[in-house]
């Protein structure tokens, strides 16, 4: 897209926008009150508000190569911080999705220069379930499980910060583990049973009484 075009298309939606509420940017400027905090993969095809109906202002946004949650990463570990400390956010998605280059990437044997730090992360989800993983014979179902498997790790890997512990304790907060579909556009709930994920290491990652 050039642009020409880029500016062009922004008039239009601001032009759309105010024809419905002449109020609206106004509002908007006003505060954030986001009840989501979605974290996903960079990837062009996953168009976040587009694909879950939101409007400006309903969902705050982390996105990354494939949707990974790390401890050592400022960034991510700030965003999490602030949307449930600050912004008090009532659910945390976290978003995979099929034919997802990084997770891809991490499947094959490759030296990708500075994504490889990234990407080992994702070698670690496929070690930790490498038994269910090495069953499956198709290697296109042991990918898309791949992505689903990572999307796991990764929910788990927020329910280790101390913010998301505090917070589920106090009933505040959920965690929930999605896939978007880029065959069909459908958004799938992986209905994660975390009670049942956590039940052997809950102990050793608990930072709470
Ligand atoms: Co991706």
């Amino acid at each position: 897209m050039k642009r020409e075009k880029i500016f062009e298309n922004n008039k239009q939606w601001v032009k759309k926008k105010m024809e419905n509420n002449p109020q609206y940017f106004t509002n908007l400027a006003k505060k954030q009150n986001p009840k989501i905090l979605y974290i996903g993969c960079s990837d062009s095809r996953v168009s976040v508000e587009t694909m879950m109906g939101a409007e400006p202002g309903e969902i705050f946004v982390h996105r990354n190569i494939a949707n990974m949650v790390i401890s050592a990463d400022l960034n991510a570990m700030s965003i999490i911080e602030y949307a449930v400390q600050y912004l008090k956010v009532e659910q945390i998605i976290i978003c995979g999705h099929y034919n997802c280059g990084g997770v891809k990437a991490a499947m094959q044997s490759e030296d990708l220069g500075i994504l490889n730090p990234w990407l080992r992360n994702i070698r670690d989800v496929y070690r930790i379930h490498y038994e269910e993983l090495e069953k499956i014979s198709s290697d296109e179902k042991k990918y898309d499980r791949l992505v689903e498997l990572n999307v796991q790790e990764q929910c788990i890997n927020v329910l280790k910060t101390a913010c998301v512990q505090k917070a589920i304790h106090k009933k505040e907060v959920t965690v929930e583990g999605f896939i978007f579909n880029v065959h069909t556009g459908f958004l799938k709930n992986l209905h994660l049973d975390f009670p049942a994920l956590l039940k052997n290491i809950e102990k050793i990652y608990r930072l709470t009484e």
